[in-house]
């Protein structure tokens, strides 16, 4: 069945005020886009083409404003509030109607993946029965929740923030789940700081032996844009691969036109909704090589 798309895109962002103190993270710009473009493209490259947004009562018609129904992207984007952020693996619960009994992958909205190989992990992990967290190879395991896995990639241990981490995979924010995720969110306690922690959620899922682990090597970059550093490093490599590439990375539109999810008038058209922007420029740029 096919697999459904969830982005939080929440969350109080505290650690990147003033900034976020009146505008949702993933509405805030990398390099010469909405933040949220780049959890849509990963998605979409999966060959996700049904979405839910979640996102605070306040910033969810931002989100709306910006990306509508998702046509010019050639999907279909629904929206959600979170009422407060209770944490992540509240999504699943709140997304259980949208999802309907399918499989789904869980993105936070502030993660970024690029690499060469990326469409062909996500797709090939999007395939298989089981779930899946990618992991990132750090060199401060300590700072994040962390997995073990053994020789088939099933994941053998996960410790949140744990003083003698067993591996130096970092779990990180994209999640694909097979469809009773919700059902395993809602038997989850909260947590001593009072959230539903995705972790927990994982767990559940090792438990029953269900739980696997792509990991994304070094030719990969995964950022976790949430801090004032690790934002402007996203923008710079953003900006870095397009000066040495011509090519913008993780653009929804060049994603939906290269899949067959929207025509070439279509791309001209939304290239046209940009006015006179270089992001406009380029999808013009993109009609014309055809
Ligand atoms: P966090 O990094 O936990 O949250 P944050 O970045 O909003 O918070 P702060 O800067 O104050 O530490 O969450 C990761 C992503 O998930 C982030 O994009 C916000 C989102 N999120 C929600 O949408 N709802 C939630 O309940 C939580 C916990 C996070």
């Amino acid at each position: 069945m096919d697999r459904k798309g969830i982005i939080l895109a929440g969350g109080k962002g505290t650690r990147l005020y003033p900034l976020t103190k009146s505008i949702s993270k993933c509405i805030l710009p990398v390099y010469d886009k909405p933040m949220i473009y780049y959890s849509l493209a990963t998605l979409m490259m999966s060959g996700i083409e049904d979405i839910l947004i979640i996102s605070t009562p306040d910033d969810l018609e931002n989100y709306s404003n910006l990306i509508g129904d998702g046509n010019s992207f050639g999907i279909n984007i629904s929206y959600e509030t979170q009422p407060s952020p209770d944490g992540i693996a509240q999504a699943l619960i709140i997304a259980e109607k949208f999802l309907d009994s399918h499989p789904s992958a869980l993105m936070l909205g502030d993660n970024i993946f690029y690499g060469p190989d990326l469409e062909t992990k996500l797709v090939e992990s999007s395939m298989k029965n089981h779930s899946t967290v990618f992991s990132y190879e750090v060199h401060d395991p300590e700072r994040f929740g962390v997995c073990e896995i053994d020789n088939d990639k099933r994941v053998i241990s996960l410790e949140e923030k744990p003083d003698k981490p067993k591996s130096n995979l970092a779990v990180t924010g994209l999640y694909f789940y097979d469809s009773s995720a919700p059902q395993i969110a809602k038997n989850i306690k909260p947590s001593d700081r009072g959230e539903l922690e995705i972790t927990d959620v994982n767990i559940e899922y090792m438990k029953s032996y269900n739980l696997y682990s792509e990991v994304l090597d070094k030719s990969y970059m995964w950022i976790d844009a949430g801090t004032q550093e690790s934002f402007l490093v996203a923008s710079n490599y953003a900006k870095k691969i397009e000066d040495e590439t011509g090519m913008k990375i993780l653009c929804p539109e060049e994603i939906a036109f290269n899949r067959g999810l929207i025509s070439s008038e279509d791309l001209n058209k939304a290239a046209e909704d940009y006015s006179n922007s270089e992001y406009g420029r380029y999808l013009k740029r993109v009609v014309s090589k055809i």
